[in-house]
């Protein structure tokens, strides 16, 4: 493992942007001597979560016409989510993001944590179809918004670009 950074330790500063930029650089580091695509997810949230804390982040894969619980940090979650169904479903049947501010408030949310308030879901693509979704969910309301969509996606696509897929 990289011995430039501390992994373990959140960096002082407020701005989510610089934060962003360095979660960029550990997650390069970390990923770049490893090709295994779970190793290398699961080590991305682990990072994700030192640096912000968020209440669950995870990863669902598309299998058939479900979507399949995969790596995650935070309490257990739903195994299985139909396409279409949730968040997370309608985020894969549409193959866009999805940034909710108040999840009491979107129709069909599935709450896997009564403590869960706001979500962001990112999906991801191989060949054309979606492949996994990103989740993260937050215990505070109104957390996510387009920055943290590009520098998410940006993170996650550089763990991808490591993986073998
Ligand atoms: N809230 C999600 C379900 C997944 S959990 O939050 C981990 C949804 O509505 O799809």
């Amino acid at each position: 493992m990289d011995s430039t950074f501390n992994f373990e330790q959140k960096v002082s500063s407020h701005n989510k942007e610089e934060i962003y930029k360095i979660l960029l650089d550990q997650v390069h580091a970390i990923t770049l001597t490893e090709n295994d695509l779970i190793a290398n997810l699961s080590n991305t949230i682990a990072l994700i979560r030192v640096q912000f804390d968020h209440h669950w982040i995870g990863f669902y894969f598309v299998k058939g016409s479900e979507l399949v619980l995969g790596p995650f940090q935070g309490p257990p979650a739903c195994t299985r989510i139909p396409f279409g169904k949730g968040v997370c479903g309608q985020s894969a049947e549409k193959g866009t993001t999805l940034i909710v501010k108040n999840v009491h408030e979107f129709p069909g949310h599935i709450a896997c944590s009564s403590f869960s308030n706001s979500e962001i879901v990112i999906p991801f693509l191989k060949e054309n179809k979606i492949d996994f979704i990103l989740d993260i969910d937050s215990k505070d309301f109104n957390t996510f918004d387009e920055i943290d969509e590009k520098h998410l996606t940006q993170i996650i696509n550089m763990a991808l670009e490591h993986s073998i897929l």
